[in-house]
C-alpha cells in the first residue's frame, strides 16, 4: 500500500531520532559481527513517532524476517507458542502495545526471551504435564507508549531500551518533503515548514495533514502546494497555528473553564470532556507537556500561563 511505501526501509533513510538511531546502528553492527541475534529491544514513546517503522528497519538491517503482532491479539499462551515456534533463527518478532499482553502470556514469554524455550502445560487435572519446547534464538521488539506501563520483570528482559522523542521541526520538514516526493507532488519550502510546524512533532500527523492539503491544492488546480493553501487547509482541519487540534482545545479549555486552570485530576478531566483517561495520557498530554501548555503536579493537571496566552487570555495569578 501507499502507507507501506511511505515507510523508510533502512536506518539511513530514517529521518530524525538521532540518539535512538546511533545506538541501534552500533548494536546491530556488533550483533552482525558476532553472528548473533540482536538483543531484545523495547521502543517506547507517544503514538505516531515511528516505532513500527523502526522495528521493521531493525529486521531489514539484520537481514532477517519481520513478524508482527500485538499484545491484545495474543490471548492465550498457545497463541504465543504458535508464533514463537514458527520463527526462524534470528527473526524479529514485533509486539505492538506489548503492555496489553495478558499476564498468563507474559509469563510464558519470560523463558522464551531469556533462554529461548517454552514451558507449556498440556492437558489438565492429574494427566497434565509440562513440556519444554526449544525455540530458535530471536529478537523481540516490543513497543509501548510508556515504559512504565510494563511490569518490571518484562521490562528487565529487554537489553535495549529506546525512547522515541517528538521530532524537531527541521526533521519533520524533511519527512514532509520526502512524502511529497513519494506522492509525486511539489510543495514549496515554506509550505512544508508550515505543515512540519503544525504537526505536533509527529510524522504520522504530518503525513496525514499533507494528504488532505494535497487534496485541496489539487482541486484548486495548483502546480505546487503553496503556503496559502496549506494554511487554508489546516484551518479547515481545525489545526491551530501551533498545531493543536479540536481535542487539545477541548482539553485545555475544559481545565480553564471548568476548573479555573487546575489543578484537576486526570479522571475528572476525562469525564468532563468525554475522552478516555488513557487516551488523554498517551495521546494528548505528552505534546502539551512538551510545549509547556500543561504541567503535572501532585494535585493534578494545571494549565500554564503560556497556554492562557495562546488563547488570548490573562490566566490566573500565581
Ligand atoms: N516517514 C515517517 N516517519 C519517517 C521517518 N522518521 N523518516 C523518514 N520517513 C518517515
Amino acid at each position: 500500500s501507499m502507507e507501506q511505501s511511505l515507510r523508510p526501509t533502512n536506518l539511513n533513510q530514517y529521518i530524525g531520532q538521532d540518539k535512538a538511531k546511533e545506538n541501534l546502528k552500533i548494536f546491530i553492527q556488533a550483533a552482525k559481527m558476532r553472528e548473533e541475534p540482536l538483543d531484545h529491544v523495547l521502543l517506547y514513546g507517544p503514538p505516531g513517532l515511528g516505532k513500527t517503522t523502526l522495528a521493521a528497519i531493525i529486521a531489514n538491517e539484520m537481514g532477517v524476517q519481520f513478524r508482527s503482532t500485538s499484545g491484545p491479539a495474543i490471548e492465550r499462551a498457545g497463541d504465543l507458542a504458535a508464533i514463537l515456534s514458527s520463527l526462524e533463527p534470528g527473526d524479529v518478532l514485533f509486539i505492538d502495545e506489548i503492555h496489553r499482553l495478558p499476564r498468563t502470556v507474559e509469563e510464558v514469554l519470560y523463558p522464551a526471551m531469556e533462554d529461548f524455550f517454552l514451558d507449556i502445560v498440556i492437558g489438565s487435572g492429574p494427566s497434565a504435564r509440562s513440556v519444554r519446547i526449544d525455540l530458535p534464538p530471536f529478537t523481540l521488539v516490543g513497543a509501548t507508549t510508556r515504559a512504565g506501563l510494563l511490569s518490571a520483570p518484562l521490562r528487565d528482559r529487554f537489553g535495549v531500551l529506546s525512547r522515541l522523542e517528538f521530532y524537531e521541526t527541521k526533521d519533520l520538514c524533511s519527512i514532509v518533503e520526502r512524502t511529497a516526493e513519494i506522492f509525486q507532488t511539489s510543495i514549496t519550502k515554506e509550505a512544508a515548514l508550515e505543515v512540519a510546524r503544525r504537526s505536533r512533532g509527529t510524522p504520522r500527523i504530518a503525513n496525514r495533514l499533507l494528504k488532505r492539503i494535497r487534496d485541496i491544492s489539487q482541486v484548486k488546480g495548483e502546480e505546487e502546494i503553496s503556503l496559502a493553501t496549506s494554511d487554508e487547509a489546516l484551518k479547515m482541519l481545525q489545526v491551530d497555528d501551533v498545531g493543536l487540534d479540536h481535542t487539545d482545545h477541548k482539553l485545555l479549555q475544559g481545565i480553564i473553564e471548568g476548573f479555573n486552570g487546575g489543578p484537576v485530576g486526570l479522571d475528572t478531566i476525562a469525564a468532563t470532556i468525554g475522552e478516555e483517561s488513557q487516551t488523554i495520557e498517551d495521546v494528548y498530554e505528552p505534546y502539551l507537556l512538551q510545549i509547556g501548555f500543561i504541567q503535572r503536579t501532585s494535585r493534578g493537571r494545571v494549565v500554564t500561563q503560556k497556554a492562557y496566552q495562546h488563547f488570548g487570555m490573562k490566566g490566573h495569578e500565581d
